[in-house]
C-alpha cells in the first residue's frame, strides 16, 4: 500500500514557521513509528502571489484535489490589502475551501489545564472546556450571489447574499449530529430565525435530521444569544453547529476563552472520497499574525493540533493523534510557554523551534 500523501501548504506570515514545526513532526512519525506520509509542498495566498500573481494556481488546486490532507498555515498580510479582491490571498484559502467542498469545518475549543489561568474568564468557567463547534464552510453569505459593489443612484452599494439550500444545511447537521453521537450527546444549532429566512430554513432542516439521531439532544438559539452564552457559561455546549459567517465569529470567541488563539486547531472536511477518507483540510484557527512573523515567537500548537486531527480524521491513527495531544498537553503542564501564553512570574518564552523541541521531546518519552 503507497504512503498516505498530504500537501503542505504553509502560506504568509507565521505559516511557514508554525508549520516548519509539523514537518518534524510528521519526520519523527516516520522515524519513529514507521508511518510515512508522501510530503509535497506548495505556495498559498500571498506567497502564491508574489510567485505567480495568483493566490492559488490551478496546479496548486488539482493537487490539493489529488491529496489525502491538505495541511494549510495561514494566508494573508498588510502587504496585499492593496491587491484587488480578486487576487487577495484570502481568496486563495476560500477555493480551496470551495472547490474541495469542504463543508464541514469542526473547530475544537479545548482548555489545557495548565492554561485554565490564561483565559479572560475566570477559571472555574473554563477550566475542563471541552466543545466542538460544527461551521458551515462552503456556502451562505460567504458565497452567495448576487454579490459585489454597485452604482446605485449618486451612490455605491455593497451587496452580500445569505443563501442557503436545503441539502446545504442537511449534509453539515448531519456531520455535527454524528460527531455530537461520538461525543455528549448534545447538538445546539445556532441561526437566526428571528430576522433571517435562511435561519427559519436551517432551524426546520436541522430539527427534521434530528429525527434521525433520537438519541442526540437537540437545542436552538439565536446566534447572538449563543455568543453571550459562550462567554456566560461555556461548559453547557457540547456541540455546536452553524453558518459560516456565525462560525466564523463564534469560533473566534471560542477560541479566546481557552486563553491563546495559539492553541487551536481545526479541520475541514467533505464528502468521502473513492478511498472512503473524506476530502480534507487541516488549518489553524490563528491567522498569520504578520506582527510577530519571521521572529520565532509564534505559537507552533495549533498547526501541531491540526496535524494531529488529519492523523484522526483522514488517517483513522486516533491513538496516533491522542498521543500527540498527550505529548502537548505534557509540555503546557511542564510550563513551556511560547510568548503568547505568558503571563507567570519568572517565566520566560520559548522560541517557535523551542516548542517544537519540547514536543518531540514529549513524543520520545511516549515510546
Ligand atoms: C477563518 C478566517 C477566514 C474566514 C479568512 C482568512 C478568509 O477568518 O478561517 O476563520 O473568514 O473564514
Ligand atoms: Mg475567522
Amino acid at each position: 500500500m503507497s504512503n498516505p500523501s498530504l500537501l503542505i501548504l504553509p502560506g504568509d506570515g507565521i505559516g511557514p514557521e508554525v508549520m516548519a514545526e509539523v514537518r518534524r513532526i510528521i519526520d519523527w512519525y516516520g522515524d519513529k513509528r514507521g508511518i510515512s506520509f508522501d510530503v509535497s509542498e506548495d505556495l498559498v495566498g500571498g506567497a502564491a502571489y508574489d510567485a505567480h500573481g495568483t493566490p492559488l494556481t490551478d496546479e496548486t488546486m488539482e493537487k490539493a484535489q489529488s491529496v489525502d490532507a491538505v495541511l494549510l498555515g495561514a494566508v494573508g498580510g498588510p502587504k496585499y490589502d492593496v491587491l484587488d479582491f480578486s487576487v487577495k490571498p484570502e481568496r486563495g484559502l476560500l477555493r480551496l475551501r470551495k472547490e474541495m467542498d469542504l463543508y464541514a469545518n469542526l473547530r475544537p475549543a479545548q482548555c489545557f489545564d495548565a492554561l485554565a489561568d490564561f483565559s479572560s474568564l475566570k477559571k472555574d468557567v473554563v477550566a475542563g472546556l471541552d466543545i466542538m463547534i460544527v461551521r458551515e464552510l462552503t456556502s451562505g453569505i460567504y458565497f452567495g450571489e448576487p454579490r459585489g459593489i454597485i452604482e446605485e443612484g449618486n451612490e455605491r452599494v455593497g451587496i452580500n447574499t445569505q443563501r442557503y439550500t436545503e441539502s446545504e444545511i442537511d449534509r453539515v447537521a448531519r456531520s455535527a449530529f454524528d460527531l455530537a453521537m461520538k461525543r455528549g450527546k448534545k447538538l445546539c444549532s445556532m441561526e437566526k430565525a428571528n430576522v433571517m429566512e435562511s435561519g427559519i430554513l436551517w432551524r426546520e432542516v436541522v430539527t427534521e435530521v434530528g429525527k434521525d439521531y433520537p438519541e442526540v439532544e437537540l437545542s436552538h438559539m439565536y446566534a447572538d444569544a449563543g455568543a453571550m452564552q459562550l462567554c456566560r457559561w461555556p461548559k453547557q455546549f457540547d456541540v455546536i453547529v452553524t453558518d459560516n459567517l456565525f462560525g466564523d465569529l463564534l469560533s473566534d470567541a471560542a477560541a479566546m476563552l481557552t486563553g491563546s488563539l495559539g492553541m487551536l486547531p481545526s479541520a475541514s472536511l467533505g464528502a468521502p472520497m473513492e478511498n472512503g477518507r473524506p476530502k480534507a483540510m487541516y488549518e489553524p484557527v490563528h491567522g498569520s499574525a504578520p506582527d510577530i512573523a519571521g521572529q520565532s515567537k509564534a505559537n507552533p500548537i495549533a498547526c501541531v493540533l491540526s496535524f494531529a486531527m488529519a492523523l484522526r480524521y483522514s488517517f483513522d491513527m486516533g491513538a496516533e493523534a491522542d498521543r500527540l495531544e498527550s505529548a502537548v498537553s505534557k509540555v503546557l503542564a511542564d510550563g513551556v510557554r511560547t510568548a503568547d501564553l505568558l503571563g507567570e512570574e519568572g517565566v520566560s518564552p520559548v522560541s517557535t523551534s523551542g516548542m517544537g523541541d519540547a514536543i518531540l521531546a514529549a513524543l520520545d518519552a511516549s515510546l
